[in-house]
C-alpha cells in the first residue's frame, strides 16, 4: 500500500486517550429508528413559538455534522426580524411551510470561507491543551491550501484538471474541486449533512420541519445581504405541526432501485 496523507494521518494527538471513548458507548437504535421515521416535511404549522433554548440546541447540533475536512464552511441565518423573515418567506414564492413556520433558518454553504477557516483550525491547534500531530498541521498549512485553492476566476481549473489527469496516471489523487463550482458542490454537501441533524433535532424535541428549496435565490441573498459566494442549500421552516400539515402519505421507491451491492 502506498503512503499518502490518509494512511499517515493516524498521527494521533499526544494525549489522545481522553478522547478514544467518546461515544463509544452508545447504543440506542430504537430511538434513532423512531425519529427517523418521525421526521416528515411538514407544510402548515401553528402560531406556537418553538422556545428560544430549543431553537439554540437544534442549531449547536447542526453544528456538529460531519464536514469535509472539518473546515465547517456553513452558516445558519435565524431570522429574527420579523420584515427580514416575511420578505424571505414570500421569496420562498410564499409556500405556506415559510409564511406560516414560527422558525425559518437559512442555511448556507460559505465555500469561500475555507481559507480564513484553515488558519483558525491552525490557531485553535495551538490552543489545545494537547499536543498537535504534524501531519494535521500540514493538512491545513500546505495540503487543504492545495486542494481548495482554484484561483482568481478559476484561473487554476486547467492547470489541476491537467495535472490531476497526468498525475492520475501514475498515482491516485484528490480529483475534486478544481473549480469554484466544484468548491460550492463540496460545501453544499457538508452543509446539506448539517440541515438534516437541523431537522432531526428539531422532530426530537417535538417539532416539525420542511426544508425547502423553492425559494429565489437572488432575491433571498439580496433580502438578508448574503454576498453571491454564498449558496443557499436550504430554507428550513420550522414549528408546531398544524393540522393539515401533512400532505400526504410517505412516498419511497422500492429498496432495489437503489440499495446497490457489486
Ligand atoms: C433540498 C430539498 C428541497 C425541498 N424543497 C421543498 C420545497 O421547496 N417545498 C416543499 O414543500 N418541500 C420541499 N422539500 C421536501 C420534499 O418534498 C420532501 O422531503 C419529500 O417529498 C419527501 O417527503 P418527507 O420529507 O416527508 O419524507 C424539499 C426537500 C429537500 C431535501
Amino acid at each position: 500500500m502506498s503512503k499518502n496523507v490518509f494512511t499517515e494521518m493516524d498521527g494521533k494527538f499526544a494525549g489522545n486517550e481522553q478522547f478514544q471513548n467518546e461515544g463509544a458507548d452508545y447504543f440506542n437504535p430504537q430511538a434513532f429508528i423512531e425519529l427517523v421515521y418521525a421526521r416528515r416535511s411538514i407544510r402548515k404549522f401553528t402560531d406556537e413559538k418553538i422556545p428560544d433554548h430549543i431553537v439554540d440546541e437544534c442549531l449547536d447540533l447542526a453544528l456538529l455534522a460531519p464536514n469535509s475536512s472539518n473546515l465547517q464552511t456553513w452558516e445558519f441565518y435565524r431570522l429574527k426580524s420579523e420584515q427580514i423573515k416575511k420578505d424571505v418567506a414570500t421569496a420562498c414564492f410564499s409556500q405556506p411551510a415559510a409564511t406560516t413556520a414560527s422558525e425559518l433558518i437559512v442555511c448556507v454553504a460559505r465555500p469561500d470561507h475555507w481559507r480564513a477557516h484553515c488558519k483558525q483550525m491552525l490557531a485553535t491547534f495551538s490552543s489545545l491543551p494537547v499536543e498537535t500531530p504534524k501531519s494535521a498541521i500540514l493538512y491545513y498549512s500546505k495540503l487543504a491550501p492545495f486542494v481548495y485553492t482554484v484561483g482568481f476566476f478559476n484561473v487554476l481549473t486547467p492547470f489541476k484538471w491537467i495535472f490531476n489527469t497526468l498525475v492520475g496516471f501514475f498515482r491516485m489523487v484528490p480529483r475534486e474541486p478544481i473549480s469554484s463550482f466544484g468548491l460550492g458542490v463540496w460545501s453544499i454537501k457538508s452543509c446539506s449533512l448539517a440541515c438534516e441533524n437541523l431537522m432531526l433535532a428539531f422532530r426530537s424535541q417535538g417539532y416539525d420541519t420542511c426544508p425547502m428549496e423553492g425559494y429565489d435565490s437572488v432575491k433571498v441573498k439580496k433580502i438578508m445581504g448574503l454576498p453571491s459566494k454564498a449558496h443557499i442549500v436550504m430554507i428550513v421552516g420550522a414549528g408546531k405541526r398544524a393540522e393539515g400539515g401533512m400532505y400526504g402519505p410517505r412516498i419511497r421507491f422500492p429498496r432495489e432501485q437503489f440499495i446497490k451491492t457489486i
